[in-house]
């Protein structure tokens, strides 16, 4: 893992998102599709902030682009505001011009007997895309990446998980109250996220200070599921000062 330490989240979050887009250009030049692997929550925003001003202003066309999000409450409806559908279409897809079928976000609204197909389908269709090109990705307190949570192992493929109650507490907020966050998601799985070619993870502040160092410094462990990024060769953690504060 690298670690690329930015004085503040703004500039590093620009940084990110031209990375990103020279990778969409360069596949354009190339007649050749470009595949995001893509995270909710906090941390992307200021990325999908960029994207989206340089689309308005730049031009940067997102006609090539086919996204598949790491992960959704279960249950969920899409159009529900807590949802991570609604979120990526506030934020990003509803300022682009990525075509609608090019979009995937884990369904929380597929029935518990579809859940097992329905999730081995997300992974194959990753797959028949030819693999995630560039995948964001935020981290958890519990040192989660997607909805991985302690525990997960490295082999996991997409899936149903039992949240964290940290997980829960964080999402309190949004939610109005700990009761009312689903207990369960839908989560990309280790295994589909360390097939991607190129890993970017994103953490701000000083929260995120003692799970970052163990995720790059501490134990390949299943107790700290973000430390499986230790075995990928091209994972770049992209920090504020804060966030790096604990790293020896
Ligand atoms: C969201 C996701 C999660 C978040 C993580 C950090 O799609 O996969 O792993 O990235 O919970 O959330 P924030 O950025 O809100 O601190």
């Amino acid at each position: 893992i690298h670690n690329i330490i930015f004085s503040n989240s703004v500039t590093a979050s620009i940084s990110v998102a031209h990375e990103i887009a020279d990778l969409i250009k360069k596949k354009q030049a190339e007649g050749k599709k470009c595949v995001l692997g893509l995270a909710t929550g906090s941390s992307p925003v200021k990325v999908y902030d960029e994207l989206v001003r340089m689309h308005k202003e730049e031009g940067l066309s997102f006609k090539n682009v086919i996204t598949f999000n790491l992960d959704e409450y279960y249950p969920m409806e899409k159009q529900d505001i807590q949802s991570y559908w609604y979120f990526m279409h506030e934020h990003l897809f509803n300022h682009i011009d990525i075509p609608k079928e090019n979009i995937n976000i884990p369904n929380g609204t597929v029935s518990h007997d579809e859940l097992e197909a329905y999730c081995a389908n997300y992974d194959k269709k990753i797959q028949d895309c030819g693999g995630i090109d560039f995948q964001l990705l935020g981290i958890g307190r519990t040192g989660h990446i997607g909805f991985n949570e302690p525990g997960s192992n490295r082999n996991s493929g997409t899936r149903i998980i039992t949240l964290d109650h940290i997980t829960r507490a964080d999402a309190a907020e949004t939610f109005h109250g700990i009761d009312n966050v689903p207990r369960q998601a839908i989560t990309m799985g280790i295994r589909t996220v360390l097939k991607a070619h190129r890993i970017v993870l994103l953490a701000w502040g000083s929260s995120k200070a003692s799970i970052v160092a163990k995720a790059v410094e501490g134990d390949i462990t299943p107790e700290v599921p973000s430390s499986y990024l230790q075995l990928h060769e091209n994972t770049t953690f992209v920090l504020d000062e804060e966030a790096s504060s604990d790293l020896i």
